[in-house]
């Protein structure tokens, strides 16, 4: 097991869409590898979540893990997850381009390859998630409210879309503004920003 160094915004691997990864080749050493090491490597970053271009391999993995995560206090645990080759449809009623409040999960994001920043991103609030597991068994789960959010994160980042793309860009903090004036503000009003 290694951490890998962490592509930042700018770099190209994070822009382009990554490669499927073929059922034969799961069981390699290079991949397994690959998938232990960005388990390291997100729990060593505090992330929520961590997709293959982020360590710089353009492949169609992500892992996903909250467990009591510093950087997402409010967040609920999620046990960890490795998801090969995912694909992800909204179950709302809603146009994508037009969600009603309800179909709707809104919340402050924020990417290890977007160092220091957070912004507020609306997205289907459900979702089902078939891929493969690490071990090449099929996983087909309906996932809900921040568990959504966040695979939804992670698989954009298999087509070179990062967070930043998505947000209301008026929203965008970097942390020390973000923890003065948005998280403040949200203990005030005593309402969570997210559920
Ligand atoms: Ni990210």
């Amino acid at each position: 097991m290694a951490i890998r160094k962490i592509a930042q915004m700018g770099h190209p691997v994070l822009r382009r869409r990554a490669e499927e990864v073929p059922p034969a080749a799961l069981s390699t050493v290079r991949v397994q590898q690959l998938i232990d090491d960005m388990i390291e490597t997100m729990r060593d970053a505090d992330g929520a979540g961590i997709a293959a271009p982020q360590v710089h391999e353009s492949l169609r993995i992500s892992v996903i893990e909250v467990a009591g995560n510093p950087r997402y206090p409010d967040f609920p645990g999620i046990p960890l997850v490795v998801l090969v080759n995912p694909m992800i449809d909204p179950l709302v009623g809603s146009p994508i381009d037009a969600l009603s409040d309800e179909d709707a999960i809104e919340m402050f994001e924020g990417c290890l390859s977007v160092h220091g920043i957070r912004g507020r991103v609306k997205r289907p609030r459900k979702v089902r998630v078939r891929a493969l597991d690490r071990t090449g068994k099929a996983l087909d789960e309906v996932w809900e409210g921040v568990p959504a959010a966040v695979v939804q994160h992670e698989t954009d980042h298999l087509d070179g879309i990062l967070f930043v793309d998505r947000a209301d860009p008026r929203t965008l903090s970097f942390m020390p503004e973000y923890e003065r004036y948005v998280v403040r503000a949200r203990i005030a009003e005593q309402t969570p920003d997210i559920d």
